[in-house]
């Protein structure tokens, strides 16, 4: 057996370290050399690679980031990137790759196996957009670090009065802004994968105003539309001072929380020992609370399903 290989890609997310950290104790425990690639994909056309022992990854269980650094290698998309990729792995003697990232990353990593590498394929993205796993590594984190920033911006909505719209990370996956609405009890929350009417968002507000309400605080995913506009549609049918806050960047970093380092040990375990069993081409999975493995095209033709029970009961709850 050739070298296995470990890189991370795409989006970072919290608990990257602790998957690398649990990869290579894993290899290291089973006596199995083990490399990394740095820079995502874009490392093997560079040759950024590197031998990893118990050492290189001490002390990172609890950082955000990730010590191999990430990159959306655009070669991967053209025609003939995956197998100049696989041709390059097989020079450096690499027959085996896990991969750790979202579905960008899912889907070089199936453009390889098809190639001839062996492949095994983490979850970790704060979109939490692979949809073969229920959750994916850093998602708890984002929630964390989205529901604290709701809280503060609560503080300052109720001292004005003022209706607050929050963006939360979330291209084509409302997930980040489903739970951070429910926990961060917003009055509304808009998703890529249900329409929306501003009048509607606006007259729940008015009702609530009618009720009481002295605040209002509307969560919406970044695949919405426009942070300005929304709040500004919103301040012009409601004739109440709206502000917004894009959270960013901050949502990719930070420590991680306990959920995200524990899932993130579990699963990269398993890819190793996945990858010892010959199980390759092959995602691992969380699902229903059980750690699995699926074969990685049937990873891919999994989709996503938004939980509109959850978002029946954060409409509900905010009534
Ligand atoms: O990691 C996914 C994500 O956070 C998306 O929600 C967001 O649109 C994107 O990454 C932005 O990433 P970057 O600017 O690093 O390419």
């Amino acid at each position: 057996m050739g070298r296995i290989a470990v890189l991370t890609s795409g989006g970072d997310a919290p608990g990257m370290n602790a998957a690398l950290r649990a990869v290579v104790r894993t290899a290291v425990f089973n006596d199995v050399s083990i490399c990394g690639i740095e820079h995502g994909y874009r490392g093997i056309f560079d040759n950024q690679i590197r031998a990893l022992d118990r050492y290189s990854v001490a002390d990172i269980i609890h950082k955000g980031g990730t010590i191999l650094y990430t990159d959306r290698c655009l070669v991967m998309e053209t025609e003939n990137g995956p197998q100049n990729a696989a041709e390059l792995l097989h020079k450096y003697d690499i027959d085996c790759l896990i991969v750790i990232g979202g579905d960008g990353t899912f889907h070089g990593a199936q453009a390889l196996a098809r190639c001839g590498i062996k492949v095994v394929a983490v979850p970790a993205t704060i979109d939490n957009d692979v949809s073969c796993s229920d959750r994916a590594i850093g998602f708890d984190t984002a929630l964390n670090t989205a529901i604290e920033a709701i809280g503060r911006i609560r503080d300052t909505s109720s001292s004005h009065n003022r209706i607050n719209v929050v963006q939360v990370m979330g291209r084509d996956c409302g997930d980040l802004a489903l739970y951070s609405g429910l926990a961060g009890g917003a009055e509304y929350i808009l998703v890529p994968e249900m329409p929306y009417d501003i009048n509607e968002v606006a007259a729940k507000i008015m009702k609530g105003k009618e009720k009481g309400k002295m605040h209002s605080i509307v969560v919406f995913a970044e695949g919405c539309g426009d942070a300005k506009e929304i709040c500004t549609a919103i301040q012009n049918v409601t004739d109440i001072e709206t502000r917004a806050t894009i959270l960013g960047y901050t949502q990719r970093g930070g420590a991680p929380t306990a959920f995200d380092r524990i899932l993130a040990s579990r699963m990269g375990e398993m890819a190793v020992e996945m990858v010892l069993r010959g199980e390759v081409n092959h995602a691992v999975c969380y699902r229903g609370g059980e750690y699995i493995s699926m074969p990685l095209d049937e990873a891919l033709e999994c989709t996503h399903e938004f939980d509109t029970k959850v978002y029946e009961t954060a409409m509900k709850l905010s009534v």
